[in-house]
């Protein structure tokens, strides 16, 4: 490579992203997991990778209440283009799968109140083998995105090497924002870099991309969300403070709609995901959608969980030896999300705590279960049993406390620790 570009890409260490994107977790569609390099538009043209597919999602999510939730991104991943860029060396789309190209695709979305997304690879070739773009390419290809009015770019890293890497983010970030045109920025590098620190510079991630898939593909499969999640939470104390508006953490894709989970499963993904702060993007198929899968990605309390604008990531408080494990995730107004969920195999588990246990302060609560809008008043001293269904969620938005009332609650405020025993003679059972 050339001089210039390698020093530019050192200046650039200095500045911080600021495009002004993503001040909430993205959501949207993205191609990839359910439809992969499906490049057969002759056999399959319901699934294949064309702008008949993209458009076709976007009359959904605009047609069928997806937008207003702000389901809004619709994004392509690989497969896309040519394999050959034009004689001005620019990407090009696929010719016969995309005869409008690109710009009248993200036209057909924008009149529609929705983003485009589309991708990119730093490398030789994308993970599909199409053109990538090598660091001499950057530049036009930002270029050409913005010309295209694109608004989301993934970037992944097939056929690099970590020095190209280490010099390519940054100028991409560079490059985009000297378009002049907000481009959000997905940057697939840690994901390259084994996802931890003293490889991956989070810091310096936060600093020049909006989201970052730090770990691998996600597959259709409750084994692959499971170690997703397990990698995610045996990390979090890396992971969650360097989450915050406009820089997010990327567990991967929803696979809600597809073939790979069970209903219990499917609200475990979505409350999972909830509590992570993730990008909410689903990769199905919204024109054939369940109606079971649908109740679970338009549910309005966990995407508001999701969307909160705190932005903190939430994490795993409790891991027990029963299989439960307890999740929680600090919202705005003093409020918080709390997640049981059952890693267990057998039939549902009766779990008893106290919000005390949990270590909330003392006082008094609401707690609504976001799957069946049910609600309960709890002291932080009432115990309660929550019954948790085999790789199943009971989801809880917790109200902040109310103040105590001491003639109620016979605490006073020094928190001793017998109070908490003698209060409860019936326990409430939360299903
Ligand atoms: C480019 O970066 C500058 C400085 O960080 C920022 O003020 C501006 O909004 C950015 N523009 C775009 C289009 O991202
Ligand atoms: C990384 O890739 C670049 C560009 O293909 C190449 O010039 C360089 O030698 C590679 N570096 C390593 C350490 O493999
Ligand atoms: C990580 O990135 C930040 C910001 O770019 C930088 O200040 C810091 O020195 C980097 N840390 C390491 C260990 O390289
Ligand atoms: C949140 O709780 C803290 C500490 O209990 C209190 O000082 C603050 O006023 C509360 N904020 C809101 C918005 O209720
Ligand atoms: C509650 O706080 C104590 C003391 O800081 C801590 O040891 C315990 O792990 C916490 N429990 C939970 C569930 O967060």
């Amino acid at each position: 490579m050339n001089q210039p570009v390698i020093i530019l890409a050192l200046a650039l260490c200095a500045s911080a992203l600021d495009n002004g994107l993503m001040s909430t977790p993205p959501m949207g569609w993205l191609a990839w997991e359910r439809y992969r390099c499906d490049i057969d538009c002759e056999n399959d043209p319901k699934n294949c990778i064309s702008e008949k597919l993209f458009m076709d999602m976007a009359d959904r999510l605009s047609e069928d209440g997806w937008r207003e939730l702000g389901y809004v991104y619709v994004n392509i991943d690989d497969c896309w283009s040519s394999k050959q860029r034009d004689k001005d060396g620019r990407l090009q789309a696929d010719p016969k799968r995309f005869p409008g190209g690109i710009k009248k695709l993200a036209d057909y979305l924008h009149i529609r109140g929705l983003k485009l997304g589309i991708y990119g690879d730093m490398g030789t070739h994308t993970c599909g083998g199409y053109p990538g773009t090598t660091l001499d390419k950057i530049e036009l290809d930002a270029n050409t995105f913005a010309e295209w009015e694109v608004d989301m770019f993934k970037f992944d890293g097939c056929y690099s090497n970590a020095t190209v890497q280490a010099q390519g983010y940054p100028l991409m970030t560079k490059a985009l924002n000297a378009t002049g045109r907000p481009i959000a920025y997905s940057c697939s590098w840690p994901a390259y870099q084994g996802g931890l620190p003293p490889k991956v510079n989070y810091t310096q991630l936060g600093e020049l991309c909006n989201l970052w898939r730090n770990y691998g593909d996600i597959q259709d499969s409750w084994d692959s969300v499971m170690s997703i999640v397990d990698w995610f939470f045996e990390n979090q104390d890396v992971l969650i403070p360097f989450a915050e508006p406009g820089k997010w953490n990327d567990p991967d894709m929803l696979i809600i709609g597809d073939f790979g989970l069970s209903m219990e499963q499917s609200r475990s993904q979505m409350a999972l995901w909830a509590i992570m702060a993730a990008p909410l993007f689903m990769s199905n198929d919204l024109r054939t959608l369940s109606s079971g899968a649908r109740v679970i990605l338009q549910n309005k309390m966990i995407i508001s969980i999701n969307q909160d604008p705190l932005g903190i990531q939430g994490r795993r408080i409790l891991k027990e030896k029963s299989g439960i494990q307890i999740f929680q995730r600090p919202l705005s107004k003093n409020t918080s999300a709390l997640l049981f969920f059952s890693r267990r195999a057998d039939m549902p588990y009766r779990y008893k705590t106290s919000l005390a246990k949990l270590n909330y302060t003392t006082g008094s609560y609401k707690v609504i279960d976001v799957y069946t809008f049910k609600s309960l008043e709890l002291k932080d001293s009432t115990e309660f049993v929550v019954s948790v269904n085999p790789s199943g969620v009971v989801m809880w938005y917790v109200t902040a406390p109310a103040k105590l009332n001491t003639r109620l609650y016979f605490r006073d405020g020094l928190d001793q620790a017998p109070v908490r025993e003698q209060v409860q003679n019936d326990i409430p059972v939360l299903l």
